[in-house]
């Protein structure tokens, strides 16, 4: 007997999605059949390629331009979208930022927050779940942005938070703490995404680096019943490395 995860008949928002993990998201939940729809600050035209990608496995994911910052916006972004799609399921709260204090404050806790509530009348009704993005950094204190660090904090705390609010609701909320995952920034950073893989090699426990793929694997699996008793729950997806790095 084997398993699958099914996600046809759901409806799913990933924030942050038009690129990185939250595009590997979009894209994971499209093929396992939901609906999609990805929430992120550029203009469409920028997204056209990963929504056509998203048609090849799936259905075409939809896209919303919307800054998660800026509250009534989320508001009548979910209200929208729950209209035209007659449901929402799950949450991917994944956007993320490495900037300024305040942004970082207002985009890595507040947006979270933001999103969370908007999507919690639509969410009980379908007794869905949310699943956030924080970062292993906040257990080990790395990445040497205060920050980032400070805020992702804060989305770590908000899963506990509101998986305690959101439980009686029949909501779950789950969070996922990566550590080192390719991305534009780390590509940048060490010069080349070849660079980036080749320094990590020694330094990960399983001798590589993640990418996107390994956390949308984790992200689909939270957002499916096979998580069905998990409420609260933050997994760390670092390759090993805080237990046995
Ligand atoms: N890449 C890593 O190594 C790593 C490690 C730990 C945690 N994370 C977390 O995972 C998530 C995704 O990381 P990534 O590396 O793919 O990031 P990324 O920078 O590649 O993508 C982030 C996306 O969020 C969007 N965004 C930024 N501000 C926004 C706003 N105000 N409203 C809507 N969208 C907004 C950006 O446009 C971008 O598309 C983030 O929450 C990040 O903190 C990443």
């Amino acid at each position: 007997m084997s398993y699958e995860i099914d996600m046809g008949g759901k409806v799913a928002v990933v924030t942050g999605a038009a690129q990185g993990i939250g595009a590997a998201i979009a894209e994971k939940l499209t093929q396992a059949g939901a609906q999609t729809v990805i929430l992120d600050v550029c203009q469409e035209e920028q997204v056209q390629e990963l929504l056509d990608k998203t048609e090849k496995t799936g259905k075409r994911a939809g896209y919303r331009q919307c800054d998660i910052s800026k509250e009534e916006k989320v508001k009548q972004v979910f209200e929208e979208i729950a209209g035209t799609y007659g449901r929402v399921d799950i949450l991917v709260n994944n956007a993320g930022v490495v900037a300024d204090w305040n942004t970082s404050y207002q985009v890595n806790a507040l947006g979270t927050y933001y999103c969370s509530e908007a999507a919690r009348p639509y969410l009980e009704k379908t007794k869905g779940n949310i699943v956030i993005l924080t970062s292993a950094s906040v257990f080990s204190g790395g990445t040497g942005i205060p920050q980032y660090v400070t805020t992702k904090a804060g989305s770590y705390a908000l899963t506990r938070f509101l998986a305690r609010e959101y439980a009686r609701l029949g909501i779950r909320v789950n969070g996922i703490a990566p550590a080192v995952v390719m991305s534009k920034m780390l590509a940048t950073r060490f010069g080349s995404e070849e660079a980036a893989r080749e320094h990590y090699k020694s330094v990960m426990p399983l001798g590589r680096m993640g990418e996107p793929e390994d956390i949308a694997s984790v992200a689909l699996f939270l957002a499916s019943d096979m998580a069905s008793y998990l409420c609260g729950e933050v997994l760390i997806a670092d390759g090993g490395r805080m237990h046995i790095g």
